[in-house]
């Protein structure tokens, strides 16, 4: 006969859903959440840098609450074998992508095809999805105005590849795991 589980024993984690949150569910969460002004408001901002506060994401994910400065941004990279989604909750990002799919291993230094660039600007209220091994950009070109936005990927982010980037050609430069950004 087992003994009575102390009051002071943490909940039992909530059962995992049968299936892995597609991209599609990763961005109503953070659409949602980034309608949540309590969520939102409880970040921390700093003008002179990114802040960031980590979220409970559905099924599993790994979600950040992200403050952006004006002028602020990510740099080229990747999220390896991770889909993901992104939402402003306040002021307003830009996003620069590649429409292209590219390989994740085995090179250093690669040319882009012409025509591969995107650009699109989320506004408050406004997110995407992205699947596996999608390359952006995430910016606030705003000269005045804070953005805050909700960032949700699944599986757990085992690492991320930052880019280099001289006109059409991207070179890897950095693969940045879990340690470097906890
Ligand atoms: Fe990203």
């Amino acid at each position: 006969m087992s003994a009575p589980a102390p009051t002071h024993a943490p909940a039992p984690a909530p059962a995992r859903s049968a299936a892995a949150p597609t991209a599609a569910e990763l961005l109503a969460f953070a659409l949602r959440t980034a309608a949540d002004p309590a969520v939102v408001d409880s970040l921390p901002l700093d003008p002179e840098g990114r802040t960031w506060i980590r979220l409970d994401g559905p099924g599993g994910s790994e979600a950040w609450l992200i403050g952006w400065p004006p002028g602020t941004g990510t740099g080229w990279h990747d999220h390896a074998e991770s889909r993901g989604a992104f939402a402003t909750a306040r002021g307003r990002l830009t996003e620069r992508s590649l429409a292209v799919r590219l390989p994740s291993e085995g090179w250093q230094s690669l040319e882009l095809a012409p025509g591969v660039d995107r650009s699109r600007t989320l506004a408050a209220g406004a997110g995407r999805g992205f699947g596996e091994h999608h390359v952006h950009e995430v910016l606030n070109e705003s000269t005045a105005e804070h953005a805050v936005s909700v960032h949700a990927y699944y599986p757990p982010l085992p690492l991320i590849r930052r880019y280099g980037r001289s006109g059409p050609v991207l070179t890897l430069e950095q693969v940045e795991r879990p340690a470097d950004w906890q």
